[in-house]
């Protein structure tokens, strides 16, 4: 293994910060596509993948690539791989698939099919079939289809790598550790200016800043990888990255990391889930309602997740997004806010106007990242916003 073709899959609008993130880690040939990104490396640079990719959901390592338009050439092709290279008739398997080709329909039908080339071609060399696992397999293999090319990859990863091994207990709508991340990432911190999660629900934001401050990697709670299952697996060599890495982890918090929620519930579950990833030292947490608030805050940078007032009124939702608006115009001058919202109407009545606006996906929502800066500027001009 040693010039693997790479793809680290990831969320809609995070591919750039993605690609940085390979970068810094050494990856080479790096091409940004469509909700992931394709690189190259060795088996270090693999494993350094998983353990420390923020924004990462899965890293997949190409076995083969070839034409097929049809189900027959699809089958055909994928039963002349050597997959006793990859498989121990003991180990199970399952078969991940997404298509994106008129020649395919169903990315389950097309799963079947290596399934079936899978255990045909065990069958015909040694007359035994491996056993197919979907919920754990050993070892999982993905197949992605654009228009007639196949691509079949070894998952290294097999559980998402957002299971960081921190989450205990979730709120009613917990950020994805790898949106949390790449939100960050996107927002620019420079991991020295105060952080402020002011709506934080479960704390996935605050976790996910703490741990990016203090270089913490992002697998560092993580238990468990796919490649741990592989014949090749090299314990000694993942050790010696993980050493490496955790080497590089800072004692001392180099920014103050704040966060707050109205519900006592969600205060408690946020704790929870900052003692698992041993950031209590490091995070702030307080029971406060955002907009009870009268006096000027120091300068902060904030990113947050409101609520997308799911179970609001529409009217409810517009001036829940003015209040924060207001807020943040009176109490947080010189800050930045960056906020992630499906609900571009209620957005409208933040008062404030937006200096970016990203689109990012939170699960199937589609939703915009606002950038907004208060400026710290004199009463006058604090007024003249309280206007507009
Ligand atoms: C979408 S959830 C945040 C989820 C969080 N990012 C996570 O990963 O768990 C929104 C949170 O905002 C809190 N919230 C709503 N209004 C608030 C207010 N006025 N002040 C503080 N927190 C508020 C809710 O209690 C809820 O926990």
């Amino acid at each position: 293994m040693s010039n693997l073709k790479l793809f680290a899959k990831t969320f809609a609008g995070l591919e750039s910060v993605l690609a940085e993130e390979v970068r810094n880690i050494g990856g080479k040939e790096i091409v940004i596509a469509k909700r992931g990104v394709g690189f190259s490396g060795d088996l270090a640079l693999l494993y350094r993948a998983n353990y420390t990719l923020r924004t990462a959901l899965r890293i997949l390592i190409e076995i083969q690539s070839f034409k097929a338009i049809n189900e027959e050439q699809l089958y055909n092709a994928a039963k002349k791989i050597f997959w006793f290279e990859y498989l121990d008739i003991k180990q199970t398997f399952s078969v991940d698939a997404t298509v994106n080709s008129k020649f395919f329909n169903h990315s389950h039908y097309v799963a079947l099919k290596v399934k079936d080339a899978i255990v045909d071609a065990f069958r015909e060399k040694i007359y035994k079939r491996p056993n197919v696992d979907t919920y754990a397999p050993d070892v999982k293999f993905n197949v992605h289809i654009d228009h007639d090319r196949v691509a079949i990859s070894l998952d290294s990863s097999v559980d998402s790598l957002h299971l960081r091994g921190y989450r205990q207990s979730t709120g009613g709508a917990p950020l994805n550790e790898c949106l949390a991340a790449g939100m960050i990432l996107l927002s620019g911190w420079d991991r020295k200016t105060s952080f402020l999660d002011p709506m934080c629900g479960s704390g996935t934001l605050l976790i996910e800043a703490s741990m990016m401050s203090r270089q913490v990697p992002a697998g560092y709670h993580r238990k468990k990888w796919g490649f741990m299952q592989w014949m090749n697996y090299n314990a000694a060599l993942f050790a010696k990255i993980k050493a490496e890495e955790n080497a590089r982890i800072l004692m001392q918090a180099p920014a103050t990391i704040t966060g707050y929620d109205k519900a006592f519930s969600m205060v408690r579950k946020a704790r929870m889930n900052i003692l698992m990833a041993l950031a209590d030292e490091y995070i702030t947490i307080e029971k406060r309602d955002f907009f009870e608030i009268s006096e000027v805050q120091p300068v902060a940078h904030i990113v947050t997740n409101p609520p997308y007032g799911e179970r609001l009124e529409e009217g409810d939702m517009n001036l829940f997004c003015k209040k924060m608006g207001n807020v943040l115009k009176r109490y947080y001058p010189g800050s930045v806010a960056w906020i992630i919202q499906s609900k571009d109407e209620a957005m409208k009545h933040f008062g404030l106007k937006p200096s970016r606006k990203l689109p990012l996906m939170n699960g199937p929502l589609h939703c915009k990242f606002y950038k907004f800066e208060m400026y710290s500027g004199s009463r006058r001009q604090a007024k003249q916003n309280d206007n507009n």
